[in-house]
């Protein structure tokens, strides 16, 4: 048992990006180094506490410490931040230790000052000589002077449509890439820290864009975009590891996250500051969303629920699945609420799109799944995303299955009712002419497929309808956006959302 301990966490660490080397408290055991590191000890440091500030996208004191070079030159005050071998005359370290006893140091500016192991490593390694160790391979800095190259198109994470349906937003490398919403040309790129986005969401009024990501085993961050300047108005460090699953509140004033250690926190948007912090999954928290009224957040976990807490009290109310063992099957990886009346539609592992109410109005009955509305047909594999249209009429989901992905519009009201037989009526005699109206009544029936999306690929990581219902779009491992029609299936456009090396291109 001895031996196999270890080693287990090794391979979580690696394979799933768990954050094994979990945080101050275990670093501070660790032995500090005889020959400090610029590239494994200091720089992480920076990574972790420092770059959302000090980066050319936000160069906080017009300082930055995204590369090497760029640490060593001054900001605005004008003194050397780094001196050779001498760390007391260093104006980086007079930042980050304080000045008086009763006063915390002012770097990092309004969070927790850096534990006295970190700021011993940066002293040791200033009074080593500061020397730059990054190898060779690992030299490629990526930030808003550098953007990314591309020599194939990276997987896709997630794509989301602006409210007034003219951008689409698509995850790259170190980067969101906003896109005019009908494929026709970039309009931004913006590059922050984070290598890895996981999850994009405009804000309610289209005015800013938030970004959840992070680097593996590391830090995670979510970045705020005011898109008037396309300029990063925030990032807010979060937990050691990838974030996942943001979402807006419907008045616009918090954001919603996921995290890989099992809890589900939100923060101001305006600030930044945390102000929910929940913890009753078991595993990773992959997708959020808040009630129509703001007042409740859901949230989807691997652990196969998905829960609900009240925000101001930050407290959990109920599991909205059923925690019946055996009831569940698999992991929750995505939830989206309906526009119109807070219903809930989730997607994961078993391949089958179901639609739940949000709030319990009976007690739990030990067995019962109190809150299931209705299941979809199931899809091939898992379900990575799913959502629904902007009247909550209709839902789109992507699934995927070794390396093939489907996507999927059905029918979505909740119980067929007169507006349904009209609005599929009216689409139909406008796609097919009058006489098919004889079968709307058919058709109204919630859970009817639609479509099916024509010249899907490989898997499919994320979905978005457009909010004038007029296109859809999906992206996933092949590196492609393809644009459908919502009524047809039919392929509209497909393109690389990145740009690629000329010798690929
Ligand atoms: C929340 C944002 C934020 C974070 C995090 C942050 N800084 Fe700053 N930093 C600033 C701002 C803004 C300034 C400009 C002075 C001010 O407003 O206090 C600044 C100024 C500085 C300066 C002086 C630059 C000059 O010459 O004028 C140094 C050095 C510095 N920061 C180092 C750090 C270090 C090291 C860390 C991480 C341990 C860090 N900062 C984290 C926002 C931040």
């Amino acid at each position: 048992m001895t031996v196999a301990r270890p080693l287990f966490l090794t391979l979580v660490c690696s394979a799933l990006s768990w954050p094994a080397l979990h945080a101050a408290d275990s670093a501070k055991e660790e032995k500090e180094p005889d020959e400090v590191s610029y590239y494994r000890h200091v720089r992480p440091i920076f990574q972790q506490y420092c770059q959302g500030c000090h980066q050319p996208a936000k160069a906080g004191g017009g300082y930055v410490m995204t590369s090497y070079a760029d640490l060593l030159k001054p900001g605005e005050k004008g003194f050397k931040p780094v001196v050779t071998g001498k760390p007391d005359e260093s104006f980086l370290i007079d930042q980050i230790v304080a000045r008086e006893a009763d006063k915390p140091p002012l770097m990092p500016k309004a969070a927790n000052p850096l534990i006295g192991r970190d700021v011993n490593l940066i002293r040791k390694w200033i009074a080593q000589g500061a020397k730059d160790d990054t190898p060779a391979s690992a030299r490629q800095i990526v930030d808003a002077d550098h953007p990314p190259v591309y020599d194939l198109p990276p997987v896709l994470t997630s794509v989301a449509y602006s409210p007034d349906s003219t951008l689409l937003a698509v995850s790259g490398y170190h980067e969101v890439l906003l896109h005019k919403a009908d494929g026709s040309g970039l309009v931004a790129r913006l590059i922050g820290i984070s290598e890895r986005v996981q999850s994009l969401a405009f804000s309610p009024d289209g005015k800013y864009l938030a970004v959840a990501g992070g680097c593996p085993c590391r830090f995670g961050e979510i970045q705020i975009w005011d898109l008037a300047k396309n300029k990063l108005q925030l990032s807010v460090p979060v937990t050691y590891d990838t974030v996942y699953g943001v979402s807006w509140s419907p008045d616009g004033t918090k954001i919603a996250f996921g995290c890989a250690d099992n809890t589900v926190r939100a923060i101001e948007a305006e600030t930044g500051k945390q102000i929910l912090y929940q913890g009753a999954h078991s595993d990773w928290v992959l997708e959020t969303v808040f009630s129509k009224d703001a007042s409740h957040l859901v949230s989807v976990s691997r652990d196969r629920s998905m829960k609900l807490t009240e925000v101001a009290t930050q407290r959990f109310i109920d599991n909205i699945t059923s925690i019946t063992p055996g009831a569940l099957k698999g992991g929750l990886l995505t939830v989206d609420r309906n526009p119109i009346n807070d219903e809930l539609l989730i997607g994961g592992a078993d391949g089958v799109p179901k639609i739940y109410k949000m709030h319990r109005d009976k007690k739990r009955v030990i067995g019962d799944d109190f809150n299931f509305l209705r299941s979809f047909e199931e899809m091939p594999g898992r379900i990575f995303s799913a959502k629904f249209n902007h009247d909550g009429t209709r839902i789109i989901a992507g699934s995927s299955l070794d390396r093939t992905g489907e996507v999927r519009i059905y029918q979505a009201a909740s119980k067929p009712d007169k507006d349904m037989v009209e609005v599929s009526a009216l689409s139909l005699v406008a796609t097919h002419g009058l006489s098919t109206i004889l079968l709307a009544p058919s058709l109204k029936a919630s859970g009817h497929q639609v479509c099916k999306l024509e010249g899907q690929v490989g898997a499919v990581y994320s979905v978005a309808y457009r909010p004038d219902g007029k296109q859809v779009a999906s992206a996933g491992f092949d590196g492609k956006v393809r644009l459908n029609d919502p009524d047809t299936g039919k392929l509209i456009k497909e393109f690389i959302p990145v740009p690629l090396t000329r010798k690929n291109q």
